[in-house]
């Protein structure tokens, strides 16, 4: 017995410093952990409307079907399975997905991974997604980042935390509430009347600006900006115009367009003026997803026409009845691989794998100036 433990202590030993100099010989190769930072809307919240009273909530089922860390379970995401930021993440080695900022006992995460602050129905307007009640514009959004800074200089220091901020990504996916909450006409404009169509994306530019200013200020360099994608394909602003297969609303495209452009020119002039030390990246999903939904069948969809979930006519409602069976089946399409929509807004996570693809390892048309693997591989 004696013996034996003595052995096995002997070997353990020898396992601890073999498995300690491994750790000092490995080290220095590693790059830092992915540790990101989201902010955003729906596309990208993964549980924050969880906890708040909202009508926008993605907590049943059939969302999260595909979702396997938590076996199928909805997670708070309105996709299927992950989203894009996910899916970036992970392709950069994330072994975890930053938790969402509003779930209890997040803080510590923040030091490892990073946090999660998108919110669905959200904008970059503060009354945008009024509708839905509940809901955590951008501006909201930075006071809670600014939160976790504070809890990080606490426990780290603020050179630690200058230092981990530096090296962070910082993602921000936002817009396209603003949008459809401007091009809705059952919705009038807040109350007042609607302002004209350039002066609505200047707004949104302008009041974009202010926010990646302040999350600037706050330490972070590495900057990923997600353009508005081409709402005027999805499901929900196709039917509402009764447009026929194929077809998208260019009146919505076009605005979304001048938007696109206009963050572009911002962007291009935060490069100059706060670079090299900070870049911007520009996410540009617009043409991603214009050239799937043109291609859809050479990237092996079946459909790049009808939600997957919820049907193609309002009110579009994805869920399943409490009791499943013929209803729940009925809700949904038998192959959610081969559909480019999940529900009436949103993509399944077969399209959101192919555009993370190109936002990561893209050329200059899908990430500008450089892609999302440069600019997590970019010390400065
Ligand atoms: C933090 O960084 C500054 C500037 O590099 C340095 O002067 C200071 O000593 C550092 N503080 C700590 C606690 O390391
Ligand atoms: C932000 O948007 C609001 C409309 O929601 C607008 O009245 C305001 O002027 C904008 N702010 C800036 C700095 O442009």
């Amino acid at each position: 017995m004696e013996a034996l433990k003595i052995k096995f202590s002997r070997q353990y030993n020898l396992i601890m410093f073999i498995a300690l100099s491994m750790t000092n010989i490995v080290r220095p190769c590693l790059s830092s952990p992915f540790t990101s930072f989201v902010f955003g809307d729906s596309l990208v919240d993964a549980g924050n409307n969880d906890y708040i009273f909202t009508l926008s909530k993605a907590d049943m089922p059939p969302y999260g079907i595909d979702f396997k860390p938590s076996g199928g379970q909805p997670t708070g995401r309105f996709t299927n399975g992950r989203t894009i930021s996910d899916i970036v993440g992970q392709t950069l080695g994330a072994k975890s997905f930053p938790p969402p900022y509003l779930a209890p006992n997040t803080r510590d995460e923040a030091v490892h991974r990073g946090i999660n602050y998108a919110s669905g129905a959200s904008g970059i307007l503060d009354e945008t997604g009024i509708l839905f009640i509940g809901r955590v514009p951008l501006r909201e959004q930075v006071n809670y980042f600014e939160q976790t800074r504070s809890y990080m200089v606490n426990v780290m220091g603020e050179n630690r935390t200058k230092d981990l901020l530096k090296k962070a990504i910082f993602s921000v996916t936002i817009g396209s509430n603003d949008i459809l909450n401007y091009v809705q006409p059952s919705i009038p404009f807040f109350g007042h009347d609607k302002v004209p169509p350039t002066m609505f994306q200047d707004f949104m530019v302008s009041n974009l600006t202010i926010q990646l200013k302040r999350i600037y200020e706050l330490g972070a360099r590495k900057f990923i900006v997600v353009g508005v994608g081409p709402l005027g394909c999805i499901p929900f602003i196709r039917a509402l115009n009764l447009l026929p297969t194929g077809k998208c609303s260019v009146e919505v495209n076009d605005l979304i367009q001048g938007y696109n452009k206009k963050l572009n020119e911002v962007l291009d002039q935060f490069n100059k003026e706060l670079g090299p030390d900070a870049i911007f990246v520009y996410a540009n999903s617009y043409d991603i997803f214009i050239k799937i939904i043109g291609n859809y069948p050479q990237y092996g969809f079946e459909n790049a026409n009808e939600p997957c979930c919820g049907g193609y006519f309002p009110p579009f409602i994805c869920f399943n009845g409490k009791g499943g069976g013929d209803k729940a089946a009925s809700a949904l399409c038998n192959d959610r691989s081969k559909y480019v929509f999940w529900d009436a807004y949103h993509p399944t996570e077969a399209a959101n794998i192919i555009i993370a693809k190109e936002l990561v390892d893209g050329d200059e048309s899908f990430a500008f100036p450089i892609n999302i693997r440069q600019l997590y591989n970019h010390n400065s």
